[in-house]
């Protein structure tokens, strides 16, 4: 799969060659056959063959897995089939009966004789009427039954329901959700109708009202304006995050066709995931007021750990009381493609928010400022991002600060001088990761019930996963824990660029000295609890051995 995209030449047990998601003129990307795994160590990206397509050709996880199964003769069940089977009714009709209300509601907006009033609110905050057509806006006029009388017959209530079209208690009569209301058709990236946003014509409450979540509508996921940007450019070279239906519609009518919103939520992961698979450069745009202050702190601290290498995210503050809509009318495209060339990047922006946080006139405010960098250093898996970042924190404190995780390669050149070194959790779930066959010789699960350090639960739940797996490898594990918590741990620790040793020979032997070391530690924690609660003269004779052993042992070997 990879070596059709990116010229390969073998290396020991690996091939090599030059990584597709960075420039670089020297080959720091590997693939590994026998893992099943590809990793750039100057970059930090990694995956499985699902992965590699996501990445590179920017597909959904479904389109990447569908497309491998062609290639190797197989066929998908189908979303239908598989619905049946096990997860409730197809989705099909849902998409059907959601496409024949988007009609419905765009043929109101033209016919509905109360739609004039609708029209008007629009034109008189300048929208023009191709535009609307673009967006495929419509009109839900203020009646009980509009939708339904004309849906029901065809597509039957309890389908409509289930889209989210209707609402009222299950056992009494049913109504139209949106009425009174112009509205914004939701539509997945292949441009399918999934839901909908309603505005108020004029004011009143509540302003907008968005279909409910049903099986294909998770405002959580969703971003509104995608199949617009897309038909603009397949691969955009950034895109644009707004709050709000009407920002997007307004920019795309003033030729900025690059933004997207999100459904009245905080910026979410999944959000993340979406946009930067579509292009490296993200600028959220927030509003120059305190929630939008606050809306910011909460978009960064959900961003940083999706902050790898090659991807820029930036912050763009309106004036006050602007939105990108108001904006865009009032200065006009130029103006306001200049301001979001300004916008700032995630690095100032993190470095402003801390220092506002301490004094840096004051030695302990500067020691502060080291404690607050460290768990936003911690979050991020980007070791060329974190290092600078680290870089620029130490200048402002006036003494390095360890940017965390990455044990650099040792061939880099770079300074590793304060950089710690790996944990030993950490260390056995990377080995653990690309061994999983060695799970055994970290030792029996008892040993490690006991020990109480950070990432120990994340290591104890890795090897349940190798355990539950027929063939364990390292692409089955990653595609296990794709998209899960644990998953973005241990995609942290892979994109690391700490050597892994070449044979499992090598491998068993690390491990099998890491499980030693852990269970002593662990040991040592328990003693050092006997010691605080039993006085030393009350330890029976082994205790009194061990304590003895240990203090010697800790003398030599300080961890
Ligand atoms: P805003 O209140 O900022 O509205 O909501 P707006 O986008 O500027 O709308 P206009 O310009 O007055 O028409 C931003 C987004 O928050 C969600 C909607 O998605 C809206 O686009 N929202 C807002 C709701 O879901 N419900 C509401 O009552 C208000
Ligand atoms: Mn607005």
């Amino acid at each position: 799969v990879i070596g059709a995209r990116v010229p390969l030449r073998r290396s020991g047990r690996e091939l090599s060659g030059r990584c597709p998601f960075h420039e670089e003129k020297t080959p720091s990307f590997t693939v590994s056959p026998q893992k099943q795994f590809y990793h750039c160590f100057g970059c930090g990206a990694h995956g499985t063959a699902i992965g590699f397509l996501m990445a590179l050709d920017r597909l959904d996880f479904r389109e990447a897995v569908a497309e491998l199964a062609q290639r190797a003769g197989m066929t998908l069940p189908r979303e239908a089939d598989s619905a049946n089977a096990a997860s409730g009714p197809p989705l099909a009709p849902l998409y059907e009966v959601l496409a024949a209300a988007s009609t419905f509601y765009q043929q109101q907006l033209r016919r509905h004789p109360a739609a004039a009033a609708a029209i008007d609110y629009l034109k008189q905050r300048g929208l023009d009427g191709t535009t609307a057509a673009r967006f495929h806006m419509g009109f839900a006029a203020d009646e009980w039954d509009n939708l339904k009388r004309a849906l029901a017959p065809r597509y039957g209530e309890e389908l409509l329901r289930r889209a989210g079209l209707l609402t009222g208690d299950e056992d009494r009569r049913s109504y139209d959700r949106f009425r009174g209301r112009i509205l914004f058709p939701i539509e997945d990236r292949r441009g399918r109708v999934i839901g909908f946003g309603g505005r108020i014509v004029g004011t009143g409450e509540p302003k907008y009202l968005n279909s409910p979540e049903t099986p294909v509508f998770h405002k959580g996921r969703e971003l509104y304006g995608l199949p617009n940007v897309l038909a603009h450019a397949r691969q955009p070279d950034a895109l644009l995050v707004v709050e709000g239906y009407m920002d997007v519609v307004m920019l795309a009518q003033h030729g900025i066709d690059s933004a997207v919103a999100v459904l009245g939520t905080a910026l979410t992961v999944e959000h993340l995931k979406t946009v930067f698979r579509l292009t490296p450069r993200v600028i959220l745009c927030f509003d120059g007021d305190n929630a939008g202050r606050r809306a910011a702190e909460r978009a960064v601290d959900t961003a940083l750990p999706e902050l790898t290498d090659g991807r820029e995210l930036r912050l763009l503050f309106l004036p006050q009381g602007e939105d990108p809509d108001s904006l865009v009318r009032r200065v006009g495209k130029e103006a306001f493609l200049a301001l979001a060339s300004e916008a700032t990047p995630v690095s100032h922006y993190l470095l402003r928010r801390l220092e506002s946080q301490v004094d840096l006139g004051s030695a302990e405010g500067r020691a502060r400022l080291s404690a607050l960098a460290q768990p936003l250093l911690e979050k991020m898996p980007a070791a060329t991002f974190r290092d600078l970042l680290a870089d620029e924190i130490g200048r402002l404190v006036g003494r390095s600060v360890p940017a965390a995780v990455p044990a650099r390669r040792p061939t880099t050149k770079t300074n590793t001088a304060g950089t710690p070194r790996p944990s030993l959790v950490r260390r056995a779930i990377l080995l653990l990761a690309h061994y999983p066959q060695l799970a055994a010789q970290i030792g029996p699960p008892e040993a490690l019930e006991t020990i109480d350090r950070p990432g120990m639960d994340v290591l104890r739940r890795l090897l349940l996963a190798i355990g539950g797996l027929a063939q364990p490898r390292l692409d089955r594990l990653i595609e296990l824990w794709r998209d899960t918590n644990d998953g973005t741990t241990l995609s942290r620790i892979l994109a690391s660029s700490e050597l892994v040793p070449d044979t499992p020979a090598q491998a068993a032997a690390e491990l099998r000295q890491i499980g030693t070391d852990l269970a002593s530690q662990a040991q040592r924690t328990q003693l050092g609890a006997l010691l605080r609660d039993t006085s030393p003269s009350q330890l029976d004779p082994q205790q009194k051995a061990q304590v003895l052993a240990l203090l010697n042992r800790h003398r030599k070997n300080p961890i």
